[in-house]
Order: structure tokens, then C-alpha cells, then sequence
């Protein structure tokens, strides 16, 4: 996959005195149907989450609480993306390396993810990342 099938998307809010609600359906918000849910949280100043590759999982990452960035790589070009809105989620296409960096304090991040938890699917090596074709 390229950056270019990496998507910033904005989700529905609906604000009133109350407060805000934003939420998420499979297949039409995202492009995938959810099989996983995951969060980081708790992550020390200065720490790195990430550094690998999928096969075939694909992500969709909001910034609950707080901020941090991620950076996507398709193994030509990289790009940063600051995320720190609870109302904004990127889409990651399976098939590039991704990194996530500079949690701010009590950030939260939730992934919504296409696969069950596989270890198999990673790809930890970034030379053995840039020699598949993904
Ligand atoms: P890891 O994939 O290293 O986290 P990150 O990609 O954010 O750096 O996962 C950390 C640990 O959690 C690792 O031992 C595997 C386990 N884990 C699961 O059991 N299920 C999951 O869905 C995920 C994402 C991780």
C-alpha cells in the first residue's frame, strides 16, 4: 500500500450543553469491519509504540484523550500525522510501517483494527519490510 490510501477522517459530533458524542460504525465511517479493539495508554514521556508493519491488518487510530503522532511509511516516503482531536481517526491501510510518538500526558489512544490479534501478521524488520511488496 502507498500513503496515499491513508486516510484523516472526520466523524460525526454531536455537540449540546451536555457535553459531545462522536461515535463509529464499521464499514461506513471506516472501510473495514471491526474484529479488534485495542487502547494505549499510561505511556511514558519519551516512549515509542509501534515500529512494525501488518500484512494484512488494517487500523483505525483516534486520539481519545490528549495527543501523540503517528508516522506512516510505505517504504518510499513518510508522513506524519498529529493526531488530538476525539472526533478525527486515521485510517491505516495494511502494508506500511507505523510509528506512534510524542504521547502527551494521560493521552489515550484507541485502535479499532480488521483482524483478530495475530503475531504472525507483524513485520518487525524494517529491511525485510522494504523488500516485500505489501
Ligand atoms: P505490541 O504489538 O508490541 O504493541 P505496539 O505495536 O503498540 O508497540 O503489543 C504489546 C503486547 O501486547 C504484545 O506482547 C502483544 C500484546 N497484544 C495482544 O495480545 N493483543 C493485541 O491486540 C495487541 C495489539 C497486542
Amino acid at each position: 500500500m502507498t500513503l496515499e490510501q491513508v486516510k484523516v477522517i472526520k466523524l460525526p459530533k454531536f455537540l449540546d450543553k451536555r457535553g459531545n458524542l462522536s461515535f463509529i460504525e464499521e464499514e461506513n465511517h471506516i472501510p473495514f469491519k471491526i474484529q479488534r479493539t485495542y487502547w494505549i495508554y499510561d505511556v511514558p514521556g519519551g516512549e515509542a509504540r509501534g515500529g512494525h508493519a501488518y500484512k494484512e491488518n488494517e487500523e483505525f487510530i483516534v486520539a481519545l484523550s490528549g495527543s501523540f503522532d503517528v508516522i506512516l511509511d510505505d517504504g518510499k516516503e513518510k508522513k506524519t500525522f498529529s493526531l488530538n482531536r476525539s472526533y478525527y481517526g486515521l485510517y491505516v491501510p495494511k502494508g506500511l510501517w507505523r510509528q506512534m510518538e510524542n504521547f502527551s500526558t494521560n493521552s489515550l489512544a484507541l485502535i479499532l483494527a480488521s483482524t483478530p490479534y495475530n503475531p504472525s501478521d507483524y513485520i518487525y524488520d524494517y529491511s525485510t519490510f522494504k523488500n516485500m511488496k505489501l
